[in-house]
């Protein structure tokens, strides 16, 4: 089998998961050892790396990877808006697939970004957008489909739930902890969208799309965050029996729809108190939980690693090889984005 392409935006926190588990695929799935790491763009030639590829495929020039006959999948883990949007565009109509980790993209341009992968016949997976290395994307779509999805909770920022509970277990100071979670790799470059809740928002908006069907307008989720808690909220609320947690929630309104296109649904992110004995309590550190409720399954719970190098890496390539493994057995149509925003109709939020 000839080697699969793979392009790199990206080599920081993330890239670097990546590159490390392509570069030694031993006792891992096999077709890891079918991957080959082609190019990888940076910002930055001579910035010290915890990966070890050769100097010669790294690159400035991101269109160079977009352009590239011998890559088939570009892998965006760059962050931000811009570019990536417009690389992401760019890579699909260049009959590449992609696989992402950007939320922020995904959240507001997932649409646009699925319209195009349908025009151009090719794949988009973005499992590691949401939960870390938590398989939530893929259940949504596959797993739980014969499901009337009610209600999907839970804690999917890993930088704000390891800032929470080393504020409650440790009493380390806010800002100091915040610092910690930075160097782990778990923050966003701007860790503002991890503190104000726009992050989790965008999860949200994403798995909301996913469970419910159809876009989530992303700018109508209200959001709260966890930046204006102080350590005595923390403290106060130990004592009177509680967690504080930041919680996402989407869940389908009480009253009836007037019609199919205005189904209630609403969707927000505020830090919560939670009783010590209810099971989101207990998630701690950088972990994520996410509750699914649906009819008929009820309810299910995803749990695991919800940010940092290798988890993410697990999801990115998870998704590369669900793409390399329809390429190389010439299978269609099985793992692709067709139910992201496939309109069902368009809810709005409370
Ligand atoms: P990061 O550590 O800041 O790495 C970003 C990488 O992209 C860097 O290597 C940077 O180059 C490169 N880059 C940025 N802009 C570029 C440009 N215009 N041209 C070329 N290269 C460019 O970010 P990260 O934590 O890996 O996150 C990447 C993405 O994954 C984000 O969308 C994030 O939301 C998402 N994500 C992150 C995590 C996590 O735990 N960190 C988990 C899930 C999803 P230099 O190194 O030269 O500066
Ligand atoms: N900054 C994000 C978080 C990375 O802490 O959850 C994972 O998406």
């Amino acid at each position: 089998m000839k080697k699969v392409g793979i392009g790199l935006l990206g080599l920081g926190t993330v890239g670097q998961g990546v590159a490390n588990i392509i570069s030694q695929p031993k006792d891992r799935h096999p077709l890891v050892g079918e991957l080959e790491l082609v190019s990888v763009a940076v910002r930055n030639l001579k910035k010290k790396r915890d990966v070890s590829i050769p100097d010669s495929i790294l690159t400035t020039n991101p269109t160079e990877i977009i352009n590239n006959p011998n890559i088939q999948i570009v892998v965006e883990v760059m962050g931000g808006i811009e570019p990536a949007r417009s690389l992401i565009i760019q890579a699909i109509r260049a009959g590449k697939s992609v696989v992402t980790a950007n939320k922020a993209v995904i959240a507001r341009h997932g649409e646009e970004i699925s319209n195009e992968a349908k025009a151009a016949g090719v794949y988009v997976l973005i499992e590691a957008a949401v939960g870390g290395g938590i398989p939530i994307i893929e259940p949504l779509k596959q797993s739980l489909g014969g499901n009337q999805i009610t209600k999907v909770s839970g804690i999917i920022n890993g930088t704000t739930n390891y800032i929470l509970s080393r504020m409650d277990k440790e009493g380390v100071n806010y800002a100091e902890v915040l610092k910690d979670a930075q160097i782990l790799g778990y923050a966003e470059s701007d860790p503002a969208a991890d503190v104000e809740g726009s992050d989790a928002a965008d999860k949200i908006a994403i798995l909301s799309g996913l469970a419910f069907g159809g876009a989530i307008n992303r700018a109508n989720i209200p959001t709260t965050g966890i930046n204006l808690l102080e350590d005595i909220d923390v403290n106060y609320a130990r004592k009177l029996g509680y967690g504080i947690k930041l919680l996402a929630i989407s869940e389908k309104g009480e009253t009836q729809p007037t019609s199919e296109d205005s189904q209630p649904l609403s969707v927000w992110v505020e830090p919560t108190l939670v009783p010590e004995d209810n099971p989101l309590a207990g998630v701690n550190g950088v972990n994520n939980a996410i509750l699914v409720e649906g009819n008929p399954i009820g309810q299910v719970m995803f749990f695991g690693p919800g940010a940092g190098s290798g988890p993410t890496a697990s999801a990115v390539v998870a998704d590369i090889l669900n793409i390399a493994g329809i390429q190389s057995m010439s299978e269609d149509k099985i793992f692709n984005l067709d139910p992201l925003l496939s309109a069902k109709g368009w809810r709005s939020c409370h």
